[in-house]
């Protein structure tokens, strides 16, 4: 990847009173007006930030992730004035808005002409979101534009949750890194398509498709247009892996009971088990992350075994879980599957996306 050499300047704004935060989201959308890259923490995952409407900004988007600049970017919005950046709003983006915004939830409509080509990959749509996250919407009220912005890693690497994998990633390549705490919710919102006739979910995540349907009616998601290869064996080339850390990532699909002994023949200790308590209740919904260990739980005897208490933990911690793995140069993960429903659709996705296709059935 081509060295950038950029100066980033590093704000932790867990340390910082409100005054002096204010300073930093000041300068941040300084940097944003002026063509810069801002990295900032969302409720989702954290956000590698440009212009919207500076097709050059966007470009250095692209830069510092190393990808190919013909992907679609997410605009950030702060409220719910969309002037200059959709054509127009629909009746059901109004009620979606009303309830989910802000929140993880990407709307996408037809996109307003002024909108560069850069920005929306050439579509003639844009996705827009309003992030739920105080930091995020003080950067962009600063900037006083729409923030285009994918998640702030590096190409191929799971998404960052954290100040500290952001630094891992984006040192050098970026203007400004702005940290908080963990993301909250650890996915990538969810993204709901209502340019078409009917409304169509691209990518699940913590707005899920049962409240979407609550909402809307009738709401179109195949997991084939978006998740090409679904269940099938893993692609050569390594086409499918999104979300993917070195570790080979393997998921079991079975009862708790059949996923164990399974474990208990094939699993060694250069691999980790990650088991999920599917019906488990959040236990701790407001986790404050540290940034700076992360290991399994400790009341679990067995260092190379994860266990989360529940879907929207596991949500939370998968990300930093698998960039963990490789730290601790675990050469394989067992991941137990979970039902796709709710939350667990979303997760199985991205867990799914990180295995590349690699799911097995287990038996007792
Ligand atoms: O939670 C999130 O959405 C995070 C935070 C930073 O907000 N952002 C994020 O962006 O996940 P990114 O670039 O990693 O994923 C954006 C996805 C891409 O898969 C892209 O193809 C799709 O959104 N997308 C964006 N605009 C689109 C459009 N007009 N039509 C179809 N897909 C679109
Ligand atoms: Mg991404």
């Amino acid at each position: 990847m081509e060295e950038l050499n950029i100066p980033t300047r590093c704000y932790d704004l867990t340390a910082m009173d409100e005054a002096s935060r204010q300073k930093v989201y000041e300068e941040a959308g300084a940097v944003i007006r002026a063509g810069g890259t801002v990295v900032f923490p969302t409720e989702t995952v954290y956000g590698l930030g440009a212009n919207a409407m500076d097709p050059l900004a966007v470009q250095g988007i692209y830069r510092a992730k190393g990808r190919p600049s013909d992907n679609p970017l997410i605009i950030h919005v702060a409220d719910r004035d969309l002037s200059g950046i959709v054509s127009e709003i629909p009746p059901a983006a109004v009620r979606l808005m009303d309830r989910y915004w802000p929140g993880p939830l990407t709307i996408i409509m037809k996109k307003d002409p002024g909108v560069p080509a850069q920005t929306t990959g050439g579509l003639d749509t844009v996705g827009v979101r309003m992030p739920d996250q105080p930091a995020a919407l003080a950067l962009i009220k600063a900037a006083g534009c729409g923030i285009a912005a994918p998640s702030a890693n590096i190409s191929g690497r799971p998404s960052p949750t954290t100040f500290r994998r952001c630094q891992e990633d984006l040192m050098g390549r970026v203007d400004l890194i702005l940290g908080m705490d963990q993301s909250r919710v650890g996915l990538e919102s969810t993204i709901i398509d209502l340019s078409g006739t009917v409304p169509e979910l691209l990518r699940p995540g913590a707005i899920t498709l049962e409240e979407l349907r609550a909402v809307l009616g009738e709401v179109v998601y195949v997991p084939s247009a978006t998740l090409q290869g679904d269940e099938s064996p893993r692609a050569p080339g390594m086409k499918y892996r999104h979300y993917a850390p070195r570790a080979k990532v393997t998921l079991l699909r079975g009862t708790r009971q059949a996923v164990q002994l399974y474990l208990q023949t094939r699993k060694d200790e250069q691999t980790l088990a990650v088991l999920i308590d599917a019906d488990g209740l959040d236990q701790n919904p407001t986790t404050s992350w540290s940034g700076t260990v992360f290991g399994p739980d400790a009341a679990d005897s067995d260092p190379s075994v994860v266990r989360f208490g529940s879907v929207t933990e596991a949500a939370r911690e998968i990300f930093e879980t698998l960039r963990w793995a490789d730290d601790q140069g675990y050469t394989g993960i067992w991941v137990e599957a979970v039902a796709e429903t709710g939350l667990g659709l979303s997760l199985m996705n991205r867990l799914k996306k990180a295995a590349a296709y690699d799911v097995v059935e287990v038996k007792e």
